[in-house]
């Protein structure tokens, strides 16, 4: 028996978006078991049957390795609130690939699972933190992911607050435009090269001034109530820079060590820093 533990994550963090993430201390776990047969325990509300995400994960992995996929017990706790923004289903499909490689006795190197990963949520931007820990930069390249990380800093800590309301990925993505004016691109990319360093040197005074982003967030603020009124508060509370949490509806801030927020009713905050390591997998003593 044994646990794979796998952080939330953040993504985009303003410009660098389906590119930049970071891991939060924020967990799903899977206590995994060799059985008979397939036996899934989970919340209600998720599928306990091959088509849940960690076990079609665990499948993707045998099935690249060329091997039959081991009958498993599984207990899902899902610490990481779904549809929210942080990462919960690829912390699901990174805890399917752990599990099924520990299973196989590490058999595929870590780049391959972090390939399948980013393959099945299509960009690799959560999978990425959720593998390494600390504020990744991940690029799909013809030859596979490539991963460049940064150290989680004491510097600052990460305000998320999180509306009751979900919002699914397809729908965010959806109303994304199919093209930019180039004076955007030029705002993104020349931001998300300069948060990816700003975080390189934990200065949050530099994240500060170069957090921004003309490629998604204008489009699905609009999709949650109270998001730009809320980005201004955080603010004027002395929050360093805001951003939307991946595809949202969580809204995050860079914020000082010392911050304080009142979450208006409806939304919960969390205060956190962020998460140093990646997944692990854990054996009990
Ligand atoms: N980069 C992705 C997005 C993250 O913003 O749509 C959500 O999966």
């Amino acid at each position: 028996m044994f646990t794979v533990r796998v952080p939330a994550t953040s993504a985009n963090l303003g410009a660098g978006f389906d590119c930049l993430g970071l891991a939060l201390p924020i967990y799903n776990e899977i206590r995994v078991r060799r059985s008979e047969k397939l036996i899934v325990h989970t919340d209600p509300g998720f599928p306990s049957d091959e088509s849940n995400l960690v076990v079609r994960s665990m499948k993707a992995a045998c099935d690249k390795a060329n091997a039959q996929t081991p009958a498993v017990e599984i207990w899902q706790t899902n610490g990481i609130p779904s549809t929210s923004g942080l990462g919960s289903s690829a912390a699901c499909i990174v805890a399917g690939l752990i599990a099924a490689n520990e299973l196989l006795g590490n058999v595929l190197p870590r780049s391959e699972l972090l390939n399948l990963a980013a393959r099945a949520e299509g960009h690799p931007d959560n999978v990425a933190p959720a593998f390494e820990g600390g504020i990744t930069a991940s690029v799909m390249t013809d030859r596979g992911v490539e991963v460049f990380c940064a150290p989680a800093s004491d510097r600052y800590r990460i305000a998320l607050l999180t509306p009751r309301f979900q919002l699914s990925t397809k729908k965010s993505r959806g109303v994304l435009p199919e093209r930019y004016e180039r004076a955007d691109v030029v705002f993104n990319v020349s931001h998300a090269v300069a948060t990816f360093e700003a975080f390189r040197t934990g200065d949050p005074d530099r994240i500060a001034r170069v957090l921004g982003d003309r490629m998604h967030e204008p489009y699905r603020l609009p999709l949650i109530p109270g998001a730009a009124e809320l980005f201004r508060s955080l603010r004027a509370a002395g929050a360093y820079a805001t951003y939307l949490s991946g595809a949202g509806p969580t809204l995050a801030a860079i914020v000082p060590n010392d911050f304080s927020f009142r979450a208006p009713d409806g939304w919960t905050l969390r205060i956190v820093p962020v998460a140093a390591r990646g997944a692990e997998v854990l054996y009990a003593d």
